[in-house]
């Protein structure tokens, strides 16, 4: 992974701390750049100008199990100020010549801190008490401090809570400042990086706008850039970023597989072509989507006919436009280190996404990320920055393949008219009751059973519809949304009263593991 060239930066070096993208959000709260590095990827010749302070991510090796890490130490002697967490305050004081231990009593949770002496890193920290909560998570510790580093803090089980070598602007912490549970933990990173690296903000949603804009410009010059909008939020952002920086030599390419949600083609080119003017393609290939999918109805199946259903029809549009260059995708900076992380081990394969991932390497384009640094929320905020409306920043996720892995078994068009208003009303419940932004996602699906129901006197015998609302920090795990009676019977009423073709409406409770978010 390359370092970002212009901008001053925190370097962030990773020991494979779950917490290491906290620290790097903490930064960029603090409306300071910062870029996460994996140990094994730093090296000292990539050490330049912009790098105004380090920090060394806490991780869960152990200091003397050199074989397991590899870190290039001459990175400490650049007269750059460092800061090392848990595992970087170990390793710190280790290569300065002190000595981290086994600790007879290891600290997981919280910890009270009470200050020894002065220093610039605990500036405000204590306030006026004597003592304060952090939190902790290690089994080893420094046992032999480094010559000329003093202590600042201890705890009862660590002498060394807070360390500092002041001439070296060296600090160490035995705790984590970058999560919530550590009280006024952000006025470590804080004083760290603006006291004693003297850095100067420069990182904030307008200056991003501008600077990402000229990135662009500078990048593609006067060529032709593809990108694959869904509307979803990183690629309105992508798109709508592309159109301020080269606006017509941007081409759009939105296809409807016939799978979207209720209105969502015309809501997707009133907003992209009518009111933000960009160049938009609208490939409707509904009939090309459903006469593929004729029959199938194992997931896997249909996920992968989709995802190369798709990647055809955008190849051939993009052929038409000719000369093109470059694809623009949202890659997210999670993605970026998800991808090419130091820790992140090889998971079993559960579903195929759907995504242009396949593309540039066929189409032999060149890549345009003007997202790879940034989080969600920061996306997020882009966006409003860049004139898009509220609804298209903070709507739910959507998957790929769409409607079709909401639809168990067989897919018809019948089924998805029926779907497509379940979600519909279902959705609009959420807005009118003020829940939709309480809840990650939402959807309804269809499920291949028919049961047997009574309306007006009369035998029904219909499907099924499945509601799934789940709360989420990023996806990966999931709770159900625990709706009050009122509001289940409100929306079971509207879908059974309003759809043909649904006489009965279950609620799913499963939360993510064991199930998924999807159903397929
Ligand atoms: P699961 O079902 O794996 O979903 O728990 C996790 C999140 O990913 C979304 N999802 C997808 N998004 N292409 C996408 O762009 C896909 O193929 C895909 N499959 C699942 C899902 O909606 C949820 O937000």
């Amino acid at each position: 992974m390359s370092l970002e060239k212009n901008l001053d930066k925190i370097l962030i070096i990773d020991f494979g701390s779950q917490f290491t993208q906290l620290i790097a959000r903490r930064t960029r709260e603090l409306g300071v750049f910062s870029e996460i590095i994996s140990h094994k990827k730093i090296t000292n010749d990539k050490i330049d100008q912009t790098i105004k302070g380090i920090i060394l991510s806490g991780g869960p090796l152990n200091v003397y199990e050199s074989n397991k890490y590899s870190f290039d130490k001459k990175i400490l002697f650049n007269g750059i100020p460092v800061l090392g967490i848990c595992f970087g305050h170990q390793i710190l004081s280790k290569v300065m010549g002190g000595s981290v231990k086994q600790s007879k009593h290891r600290e997981f949770g919280l910890a009270n801190i009470y200050k020894k002496n002065d220093s610039e890193i605990i500036h405000n920290f204590f306030k006026n008490k004597k003592s304060s909560n952090v939190w902790m998570s290690h089994a080893d510790q420094v046992s032999k401090l480094p010559k000329n580093f003093k202590v600042i803090a201890s705890s009862q089980n660590s002498k060394f809570a807070i360390v500092e070598n002041k001439s070296l602007k060296f600090y160490g912490v035995q705790f984590h400042p970058e999560v919530t549970h550590t009280e006024n933990g952000t006025k470590i990173l804080s004083n760290f990086i603006f006291l004693i690296c003297k850095f100067k903000k420069n990182w904030s949603s307008k200056d991003q706008k501008i600077k990402l804009i000229k990135e662009v410009q500078n990048q593609v010059g006067n060529n032709k850039v593809i990108c694959a909008l869904s509307g979803g939020v990183d690629s309105s952002v992508v798109a709508q970023l592309l159109n301020k920086a080269i606006g017509k030599k941007l081409y759009c390419i939105f296809v409807n597989t016939g799978l979207l949600r209720k209105d969502e083609e015309n809501q997707v080119v009133n907003t992209f072509k009518k009111r933000l003017k960009i160049n938009l393609i609208y490939v409707n290939a509904e009939k090309e989507f459903l006469s593929k999918l004729y029959n199938v109805s194992d997931p896997e199946k249909k996920r992968k006919i989709i995802g190369n259903l798709f990647i055809k029809i955008f190849e051939r549009y993009a052929k038409k436009i000719k000369d093109v260059k470059f694809l623009a995708q949202g890659t997210l900076y999670p993605d970026l280190i998800e991808s090419r992380s130091v820790t992140g081990s090889q998971t079993s394969k559960i579903k195929s996404h759907h995504n242009v991932g396949g593309l540039p390497k066929r189409m032999k384009l060149q890549l345009v990320e003007p997202l790879k640094f940034l989080f969600k929320d920061e996306v997020r905020k882009l966006g409003l920055e860049l004139n898009l409306n509220h609804d298209i920043i903070s709507r739910h996720p959507f998957p790929g393949p769409g409607l079709a892995i909401r639809m168990p078994g067989l897919i018809t068009k019948e089924k998805i008219k029926i779907l497509k208003e379940a979600d519909y009303l279902f959705i609009k419940a959420l807005r009118d009751h003020g829940l939709y932004h309480k809840i990650w996602q939402a959807y309804a699906a269809l499920l291949p059973v028919k049961t047997v129901g009574v309306m007006g006197d009369n035998r029904t015998y219909e499907f099924l519809c499945l509601l799934r609302a789940i709360t989420s920090e990023d996806g990966m795990t999931a709770d159900y949304y625990d709706f009050k009676k009122n509001f289940m019977q409100t929306v079971s009423n509207q879908i059974v009263n309003n759809i043909r073709g649904i006489n009965r409406v279950v609620y799913d409770v499963t939360s993510k593991p064991p199930s998924t978010i999807e159903l397929e």
